[in-house]
């Protein structure tokens, strides 16, 4: 069997975002041991400005979680067909989107009963889950070679970021309407 290849910028997109999303996901349950807490708190060892670590992986994060999103929504379209692709995406949408619309001051002047906010947690719950059923349907379809065909360094001939430009092209010539 053909060994899984993943197109290289889909492999940057892709591994951008889901690093910078598990770092988000660790500073998240931070903030929520240090300024929530209702359902039980971690006990931190660093006592940081957990808000703004937290705020500031956000400034990566957006506008390379929107490039991701829109490479699945169009060149990477197929690979949504999987329901475990497309919840991680949707998962994605919400903590990003309601991320954008939280206060900072909320959490520090004690304010946890935001409609948002709730909606910030359950979008931290669902990545959770959905990353969780993500990885297990990848190793279920395909095992450890497609796991790691996402996290390979190898790049084919004709999959150089010198092709990115004229790949986009092709995807927007085969897609667009025939005059
Ligand atoms: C951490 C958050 C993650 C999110 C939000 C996420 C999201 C996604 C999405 C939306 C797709 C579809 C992309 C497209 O349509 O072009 C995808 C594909 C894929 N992801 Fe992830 N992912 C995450 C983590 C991981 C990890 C850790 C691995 C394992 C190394 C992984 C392996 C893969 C593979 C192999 C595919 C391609 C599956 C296929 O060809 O059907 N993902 N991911």
């Amino acid at each position: 069997m053909a060994r899984p290849y993943q197109p290289s910028l889909l492999r940057l997109l892709h591994g951008g975002t889901s690093l910078l999303v598990m770092v988000a996901w660790f500073s998240g349950l931070a903030v929520y041991s240090q300024y929530d807490g209702r359902w039980g708190r971690l006990p931190l060892v660093f006592k940081g400005d957990w808000i703004d670590i937290h705020g500031s992986l956000a400034v990566p994060l957006v506008p390379l979680a929107l490039l991701f999103g829109l490479y699945a929504i169009s060149l990477g379209r197929r690979r949504l067909n999987q329901p475990a692709n497309a919840v991680a995406l949707v998962a994605l949408a919400l903590a990003i989107a309601t991320g954008k619309l939280m206060h900072e001051d909320w959490l520090r002047e004690g304010q946890v009963q935001h409609l948002i906010y709730s909606l910030h947690l359950l979008g931290w719950v669902g990545i959770s889950a959905t990353v969780i059923w993500h990885l297990s349907s990848i190793l279920k379809l395909g095992g450890l070679p497609l796991a790691s065909s996402m996290i390979s360094l190898s790049r084919h001939k004709g999959d150089q970021p010198r092709d990115w430009p004229s790949q986009i092209r092709r995807y927007f010539k085969t897609t667009s309407p025939r005059p």
